[in-house]
């Protein structure tokens, strides 16, 4: 099936769309504290989604019974808000994802790593590599790159570091659809896989792993768990093919607290930050 080529229009509702996104991660950062459990940021995501006139496209979809993903250390991916607490030393994923309008909207989808106060040297590891792994990533894309070049790009960096590569989940297509094709492996060899042309909107967003890549899907039927049980960490964005390169449609405003404010975060120019003129008004 071929990819789907967004219109102008459309690129405009995404571009929309992820800004919200990513408004609704840097509010959930700013209220971050050791102690809370993952269901206060479910919480606050809720409730800001729904008061920036969205719907939180997790909530029922597939049965997925939260508002946000939170993963804490372990924990690879669709970790489902709980009275779990938040305690000094953990590394917690959340993973936003908006839909503008709340019926038939576009989707923006987007995640980011954050320390729970200091954090052990193997765990800003793992999350700073998978930090720059996502800005690797981001930089491969430009009309005539291959699929396969974005994958290629984050599987060398972060094997090269000794970590591994999530393989049981990938970036996607995303639109007025959440999961759409194309799948975009975060591993992979250069120059295959279908060409990237100008509309075309997908997510990168690499779990990296500071063992194995293996994973285990808990009897819950949504929290995924590395086998070897270390840490994992994973940054998101939502981005479209231009014709000079690529947008980052969840690019933020300013830097995520608890994440990017830390002086190890290495902030690559593509998705980090939005220029001062065109930052939301706050
Ligand atoms: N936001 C996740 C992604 O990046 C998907 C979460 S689906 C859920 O694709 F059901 F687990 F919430
Ligand atoms: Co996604
Ligand atoms: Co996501």
């Amino acid at each position: 099936m071929a990819i789907k080529i967004l219109t102008p229009a459309e690129i405009e509702g995404m571009r929309v769309v992820g800004r919200m996104a990513a408004d609704t991660l840097l509010h959930v950062a700013d209220r971050l504290e050791v102690g809370m459990s993952t269901q206060d940021i479910d919480d606050l995501v809720h409730a800001f989604t729904l008061a920036s006139g969205c719907r939180p496209a997790t909530l029922g979809y597939r049965g997925f019974p939260k508002s946000v993903c939170t993963s804490v250390n372990e924990v690879v991916c669709h970790g489902i808000p709980s009275g779990q607490r938040l305690n000094a030393g953990d590394i917690v994923n959340i993973d936003v994802t908006s839909v503008f309008p709340a019926e038939g909207g576009f989707f923006g989808d987007t995640s980011a790593t954050f320390y729970i106060g200091g954090c052990s040297a193997l765990a800003r590891h793992v999350t700073e590599i998978a930090r720059w792994s996502l800005e690797l990533g981001i930089a491969q894309v430009k009309p005539g790159a291959r699929l396969g070049d974005i994958g290629h790009a984050i599987q060398s960096y972060a094997e090269g570091k000794g970590c591994s590569v999530v393989r049981d989940y990938t970036g996607h297509g995303i639109h007025r659809v959440f999961h759409d094709e194309p799948s975009v492996p975060h591993y992979g060899r250069a120059g295959v896989g279908p060409k990237l042309k100008p509309g075309m909107c997908f997510t990168i967003e690499p779990m990296i792993n500071l063992g194995e890549y293996a994973v285990d899907l808990l009897s819950d039927k949504w929290t995924v768990v590395t086998r070897d049980r270390t840490l994992s960490a994973q940054f998101e964005h939502t981005i479209v093919v231009t014709e000079e390169g690529c947008e980052v449609l969840t690019r933020r405003g300013r830097p995520l607290r608890w994440s990017e404010d830390g002086p190890g975060a290495r902030l690559g120019p593509l998705s980090c930050f939005l220029p001062a003129e065109a930052a939301p008004a706050r």
